[in-house]
């Protein structure tokens, strides 16, 4: 019976030829490079999904417009902000954090400003330092009002020097 050896690259003697030898090399290496484009396609892919996911979990629902009063101040506390509502209808989601070494400030309702109990400094509700030693007006986040929602994006914070009244943002 005259079979043919199901590797061609195969001669009778069992010996492989060089071409036929480079030629397995080359297909093998092709597999390979297919094999890590794969990969890395796949990996792109799967982190790009993971970026979107990140992302929309940083967008923080406050609430609608008109449950903030005009000389409000909210406190978000497990979103890291409080979110200030100024007499003329602006809000402002300033961070908790002391620009001076980073202590928490609260809201003082009484005294109508933020106080900090590390070393007194105080801001008023625009953030904007009424009490050294912070030399800074506290940082802030972007607002988006959607719908006549109030959105906060808590990742990413802004540092400022102080306040100036394009940081405010309003309802249509
Ligand atoms: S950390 Fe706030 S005044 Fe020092």
């Amino acid at each position: 019976m005259n079979r043919k050896n199901s590797l061609p690259e195969i001669e009778n003697s069992g010996k492989i030829n060089r071409r036929d030898f480079f030629g397995m090399a080359w297909k093998g290496l092709g597999i390979l490079a297919a094999l890590e484009l794969l990969g890395m396609i796949s990996a792109y892919i799967f982190s790009a999904k993971n970026k979107q996911s990140h992302v929309t979990k940083l967008i923080q629902d406050a609430g609608s417009v008109d449950s903030f009063a005009p000389g409000s101040v909210s406190a978000f506390m497990g979103g890291r902000f409080y979110l200030a509502r100024l007499q003329n209808g602006g809000f402002i989601a300033l961070s908790l954090r002391c620009t001076h070494l980073g202590c928490s400030i609260s809201w003082e309702e009484s005294k109508k400003r933020f106080i900090c109990p590390c070393h007194s400094s105080a801001f008023d509700i625009s953030g904007e330092v009424l009490n050294p030693p912070a030399a800074r007006a506290l940082s802030y986040y972007p607002i988006m009002i959607e719908n006549g929602m109030v959105k906060v994006d808590v990742g990413t914070l802004k540092e400022r020097n102080s306040f100036r009244k394009d940081q405010l943002v309003f309802a249509q």
